[in-house]
C-alpha cells in the first residue's frame, strides 16, 4: 500500500509549470509533511494525490492505480483529501449528514458507525444537528477533518489541519491524531505549524522553486535551521529557543 509520484509536473496553464519532476513515495503508516513558501504549489501537489488535478507529466499512483486513468469516486476509498477553505468543500445540511455522506457513497458497511465515531473523535457530538454554516471556522475544519476520516481511507491528506484553532482544539486535535496514527492511519499534512506537527512527522518534504527543495527525516530536518530558512519555513518554537541559547 503506497502513494507514488513518479516524476510528476503540474501546470495550471501551458508553459508554467507549478511542480517539475516530482518523485515522492509513501508507504502506509507515514506521517509526512509537506512545507514550503505560500504559493510554493503545495495545495497543488495534494489536489494531485486523488485525481482532482491530474499530473501535466509523469504518473501518481494510489495504491497502484494511475490517477490519470481512474476516477475520482474510486480514488475516493483509498484517499481523502481535505481542501485549505473548507468552504471549497462543505455542502450538506447538517454536521452529521456531511461526514456521513463520504462513507455511504463509499458503500462503508458501517458508515453511521464510522460517523458517530469521527463526530466524538473531532468533538463534534453536540453539534452533529447543526447547519454546517452556524460552526465558527475552526470547527467548519474540524468538520472537513472529521469527515475525511469517516471515509475510513487508509490515506488521509489535510491542507493546513490546524490553522485556525484555538489553544484548546489543538489539545484534543492533538490526541485525535495520536489516536489515528495508532490505528495505523497515513497522513500527508501540508502545515506551516511545525510546532504541531513535528512529533507526529515520520518524514518532511519542503517544496520549494517547483521541486522537492528538502527530503528527510523528521529528526534531521530540526537539526537544519539554515536550510529551513532559506526556503521559508518557519523554524518551531523550542528549535528558536535553542538557536538563541547557542
Ligand atoms: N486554479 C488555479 N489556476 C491558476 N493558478 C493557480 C490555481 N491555483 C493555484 N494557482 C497558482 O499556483 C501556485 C501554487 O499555488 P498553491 O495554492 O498550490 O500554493 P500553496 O503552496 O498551497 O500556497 P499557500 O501556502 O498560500 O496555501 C501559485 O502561484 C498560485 O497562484
Ligand atoms: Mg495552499
Amino acid at each position: 500500500m503506497s502513494i507514488s509520484l513518479k516524476g510528476v509536473s503540474f501546470s495550471y496553464q501551458p508553459g508554467n509549470p507549478i511542480l517539475r519532476d516530482i518523485n515522492v513515495d509513501i508507504q502506509r503508516g507515514e506521517c509526512v509533511l509537506i512545507l514550503g513558501r505560500n504559493g510554493a504549489g503545495k495545495s497543488t501537489l495534494l489536489k494531485l494525490l486523488n485525481g482532482i488535478l491530474k499530473p501535466t507529466a509523469g504518473e501518481v499512483l494510489v495504491n497502484g492505480r494511475n490517477t490519470a486513468s481512474t476516477p475520482t469516486s474510486d480514488l475516493a476509498a483509498h484517499i481523502a483529501v481535505t481542501f485549505q477553505n473548507p468552504g471549497d468543500q462543505i455542502f450538506a445540511s447538517s454536521v452529521r449528514k456531511e461526514i456521513l455522506f463520504g462513507p455511504t457513497n463509499l458503500k462503508r458497511q458501517n458508515a453511521e458507525l464510522l460517523t458517530d465515531k469521527a463526530l466524538t473523535t473531532f468533538g463534534l457530538g453536540s453539534k452533529a444537528s447543526r447547519h454546517p454554516y452556524d460552526l465558527l471556522p475552526a470547527e467548519r475544519k474540524l468538520l472537513t477533518i472529521a469527515s475525511a476520516v469517516a471515509t475510513d481511507a487508509p490515506f488521509l491528506a489535510f491542507d493546513e489541519p490546524s490553522a485556525g484553532l484555538s489553544h484548546y482544539e489543538r489539545e484534543s486535535f492533538t490526541n485525535a491524531f495520536e489516536e489515528l496514527k495508532t490505528a495505523g492511519r497515513t497522513f500527508i499534512v501540508v502545515t506551516h505549524d511545525l510546532d504541531f506537527f513535528i512529533t507526529l512527522a515520520t518524514r518532511v518534504y519542503i517544496i520549494s522553486s517547483g521541486g522537492i527543495g528538502y527530503a528527510g527525516s523528521a529528526d534531521d530536518v530540526l537539526s537544519q535551521r539554515e536550510t529551513l530558512r532559506k526556503l521559508g519555513v518557519r523554524i518551531p518554537l523550542s528549535e528558536r529557543l535553542l538557536g538563541m541559547l547557542e
